[in-house]
């Protein structure tokens, strides 16, 4: 299957192509088109001659292409999943549910493009403002460009399609190179759906290249990047006036209060912790469990990670399988191998067959090993023990990041006090940090980023506030 680039609404070969393969097998999964320079500049300039188009359709139309677009993939929902399991070595149960939240994505910004409004402003309130009536309107920005990791390959390019097309914008979306398919899947659908020509570009190919293009031409006006620290920091230093939206990693955590029914909760947390191979920006990588609860925690938490299933992502009861390189496998091991160095003990897992790595949980974790203080990305988690409350939310703070992290606890005084403490994102209580929902804001402080998604907050990113003031003097 050779894929074409989509420039203003038309299919283009490209001169250079490179093949996708299995992250799972090898095997070849398509000939995917590598954009030139020129290429990517044929796509900012489509975007920006579709601007006045999308700007001014009505907010109906804007909501019958998105509506149209998630009735759509809800019809190709099968196929969809499958293009998400082969390219990212998604197990197929969870490529189904990404398919699911891409439709209430999408579903979510269809509705959202009816709501965006202003307010009016009591200008009297201010001596020398009366007489005066004033009230501000959302304008788009114009040309949002859009980078997107592989790790959702469909939700991820939702939450910046859909807030872009719901107010007005228009869009050069680069998708991770690990994961086209599914991008090229979803402009296909936006095509049938009525997107206008041009207000959707999609452009494959090297980083530096068409990356590097999109982050720093005049003409596109936002940013929006969910990716690697390092990246996302590059991109905010060469970005210039744009806005920017930056969704960066995290080693989220969870601290476990005493008293907490622990087998009730335990299931909930290893799916946390291995849900694609920890390959998400939310996956819980530290668990900080009470001295009370800690040992059964444990033993439970081992108990069920034994039972999970590993091997092709198509099979619908693998749980685990192939990491989305050889290269990241060999760090995690290296990883592990640091923490053990450090005294940690191995409960389960540590050992890698290809390029499936086992869900590996570590226990008394140093704080300065790599798989604590840094994002692992992959089925490793860490079960410390801890003395109280404090320490717990004292052990979650100490990050370089901050984008989600969970508490569970029976007592609602160390709830509020974890949701006052904590220096992240969202607070989730009474689940893992891994929750989300697609209307929810979403985004983190530190180096994990800033600007919110989740559609109604994408979209104040994604447009400018306007003041209007009526003199009636
Ligand atoms: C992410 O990995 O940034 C997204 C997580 C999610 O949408 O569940």
């Amino acid at each position: 299957m050779k894929k074409k680039l989509f420039i203003g609404g038309e299919w283009l070969e490209a001169d250079t192509y490179f093949t996708l393969k299995s992250p799972y097998n090898g095997e070849a999964i398509a000939e995917i088109p590598m954009a030139s320079e020129q290429e990517v500049d044929r796509a900012i300039t489509a975007a920006y001659e579709a601007r006045e188009t999308m700007a001014r359709m009505p907010a109906h139309k804007r909501w019958a292409i998105l509506d149209s677009l998630s009735r759509l993939l809800e019809q190709r929902a099968d196929e969809a999943a499958r293009i998400i399991a082969t390219e990212a070595a998604k197990p197929i149960k969870t490529a189904r549910a990404e398919v699911d939240r891409t439709v209430q994505t999408y579903r979510f910004a269809a509705e959202e493009a009816k709501r965006i409004h202003g307010e009016t402003l009591p200008l009297d309130a201010a001596p020398g403002g009366e007489g005066r009536v004033a009230y501000t309107v959302r304008e788009p920005l114009g040309v949002v460009g859009a980078i997107t990791p592989f790790n959702f390959p469909m939700n991820l390019v939702a939450h910046k399609v859909g807030p872009a097309i719901a107010s007005g914008n228009t869009l050069v979306l680069k998708p991770a190179s690990q994961t086209p398919l599914s991008a090229y899947f979803i402009a296909e659908l936006l095509e049938q759906a009525g997107l206008p020509a041009g207000a959707l570009n999609v452009v494959t190919g090297s980083g530096s290249k068409v990356g590097d293009k999109i982050v720093q031409d005049e003409r596109v006006k936002v940013i929006t990047f969910t990716g690697s620290p390092p990246v996302g920091i590059g991109i905010r230093n060469r970005a210039g006036l744009k806005r920017v939206t930056l969704e960066l990693g995290s080693n989220s955590a969870v601290i476990v209060d005493k008293g907490v029914p622990v087998s009730k909760i335990v299931p909930r947390c290893v799916t946390g912790a291995f849900s694609f191979q920890g390959q998400v920006c939310i996956s819980l990588q530290r668990i900080y469990v009470h001295e009370q609860v800690y040992d059964d925690f444990v033993t439970e938490f081992v108990k069920v990670t034994g039972g999970m299933k590993s091997g092709d992502p198509l099979d619908p009861d693998t749980d685990i399988t192939a990491m989305i390189s050889p290269g990241d496998v060999s760090r995690s091991l290296e990883w592990i191998e640091e923490a053990v160095d450090h005294g940690a003990k191995v409960a389960c897992g540590g050992k890698a067959e290809g390029n499936v790595l086992e869900p590996t949980v570590l226990l008394g974790v140093e704080a300065v090993s790599k798989v604590s203080c840094q994002e692992a990305f992959a089925p490793i988690v860490l079960i410390n023990k801890i003395r109280d409350l404090q320490e717990g939310i004292r052990l979650v703070n100490e990050s370089r990041f901050g984008l989600q992290a969970g508490i569970y606890t029976e007592n609602i005084h160390n709830a509020l006090e974890a949701a006052e403490k904590l220096h992240v994102g969202g607070v989730i209580v009474n689940d893992i940090p891994t929750f989300r929902v697609d209307h929810m804001p979403y985004g983190g402080v530190k180096e994990s980023g800033f600007g919110r998604e989740g559609v109604k907050y994408a979209i104040e990113e994604m447009t400018e506030l306007k003041l209007v003031v009526f003199n009636r003097n």
